[in-house]
Formats: C-alpha cells, structure tokens, sequence
C-alpha cells in the first residue's frame, strides 16, 4: 500500500509566477501546501533577476511552509534551500549525470546551471506567517530556450538526450523534501554537510562573491556550520559570508 502523502498539490496550467501566488495567498494555503504551474509568465529569480519559464515540461513549483513558533525556536530556515538544492542533485543524479552545488543553492550540471531556488518569507512583528520555497528545474528545453538565458544553463533532457517525464520527477522530489523535513528543522545544516560538501564544486578555488552592496574575492575554504560560506582574502583573514552570487575569478 501506497504511504499516505504529507503535502497537496494545487497546480496551474498557467500562472504568473508560482511564488508570487504563494505568497499573495500565504494565509489560505496550509503548511506543506505546493504551488505547480505549466508555466510562468513572469518567473523570478534571486537578486531580482527573471526566471525563464515558458516550456510546459519544466518544474516549476513553491512549497508553502509554515513551521509553528519558527522564530522564536531558531529554525534553520536559511539554510533550507541548501536543503532543497541536496534533494534537486539527488533526484537529478538518479537521471545518471552528475550535479553540483554552486554555493548557496545553485544546482549545475556539466558547471551551468540546471536548477535554482527562491525562498521569500512572510513576517509579521515577531512571527513568522510562512515561508515559500520556490524551485525551478530545467527539464526539457531547446538548444535555442537555453540559448536566451543570460547565463551557463542547461536541461536535464539536453545532457541526457532524451526528454524526461515531469510528473514523476516533481514526485519524487516533493517524497524525498518531505522525508527529512521535520528532522532537517531539528537538525539543521549538519543533516546534509556531507552530502553538500561533496558537491560543492569550488571548493579550494579562487571565486569571487557578489552581495548587493559589496563584491568580495579570495580563495573558498569551507562552509560554517550554519551553512555560510568561507572566504580566505589576500590577508589571509577568514571571512564569512552569508548571501551573495559566486563567481569562479
Ligand atoms: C534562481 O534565481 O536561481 C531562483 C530561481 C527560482 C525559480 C522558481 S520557478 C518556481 C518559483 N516561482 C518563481 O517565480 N520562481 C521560483
């Protein structure tokens, strides 16, 4: 007998953006709600950028979470994503290709880009009203689709070369989320170290970090245990970086 699912799914043919949606609606969803659209005609990226979605074969979906008393229990909501971006390599490595992990949550395949992750979060005072994860999968495009995108990207059906089944991968994606879940929210960002260092693909290199306001370079020594990452300088000082866009100098 099949387990019982803990999420539900709400799905869109079409819709503006999955995370907009969700976060316009955070009140009426229900924790572990999930947002899937066919497609999206006005995706968002992190910094604000544009996540192109007009091909029906693609994942395209937001988790709608709402963990009880979250703030004030300390929560590793940030390093959630990271989380997410471990179970996106999992479920694309069982596809026989090899993933990587561009820090924070970046999934590539061959060094572009296959996957990303958006989380926005809803507080109000001190509470936290709920938390969207937002995670785009390039599963089946055209040479010409990946051509447009404004950076190394590519799909799962390109480096395979076969077009690959959406409905069973966005399946075992949500199983396999959910399955450590609650013990993630325990645990935190040693649950999955291993499995994120491994994958970690500039490690020991020398990268440069763009955060908003400032654009740090040196060599990437390693992750904090809460997930940030660090950056030895020319100085040879240690720096800790918490958000950013990584670039290999
Ligand atoms: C990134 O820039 O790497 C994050 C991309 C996140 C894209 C997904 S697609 C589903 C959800 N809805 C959105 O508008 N964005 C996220």
């Amino acid at each position: 007998m099949k387990a019982q699912k803990t999420y539900k799914i709400r799905c869109f043919q079409q819709i503006d953006s999955t995370n907009t949606y969700a976060m316009k609606n955070l009140d009426s969803l229900c924790d572990k709600e999930v947002i899937t659209a066919g497609i999206q005609t006005a995706g968002k990226g992190r910094l604000n950028r544009e996540w192109v979605s007009d091909g029906q074969d693609n994942v395209y979906l937001s988790v709608v979470l709402k963990p009880c008393d979250s703030i004030h229990k300390n929560l590793p909501l940030a390093n959630l994503t990271q989380y997410m971006s471990v179970i996106v390599c999992k479920v694309v490595e069982k596809y026989r290709v090899s993933a990587s992990i561009k820090w924070p949550n970046d999934v590539l395949v061959n060094g572009k880009k296959i996957a990303g992750i958006l989380s926005q979060a809803s507080i109000q005072g001190n509470r936290l009203k709920g938390l969207v994860l937002g995670i785009g999968v390039n599963l089946n495009l055209t040479r010409e689709a990946i051509n447009k995108i404004d950076q190394p990207a590519t799909a799962l059906n390109l480096e395979i070369g076969r077009s690959v089944n959406k409905q069973p991968l966005i399946e075992e994606l949500l199983d396999s989320f959910f399955e450590n879940y609650e013990l993630f929210l325990k645990t935190g960002f040693s649950l999955i170290e291993r499995d994120y260092i491994t994958r970690s693909d500039f490690l020991g290199k020398e990268i440069t970090v763009n955060s908003l306001d400032k654009i740090s370079t040196g060599v990437a020594k390693g992750f904090t245990q809460d997930g940030a990452l660090v950056l030895v300088g020319e100085d040879s000082q240690e720096k800790i970086i918490t958000m950013g866009d990584v670039t290999c100098s």
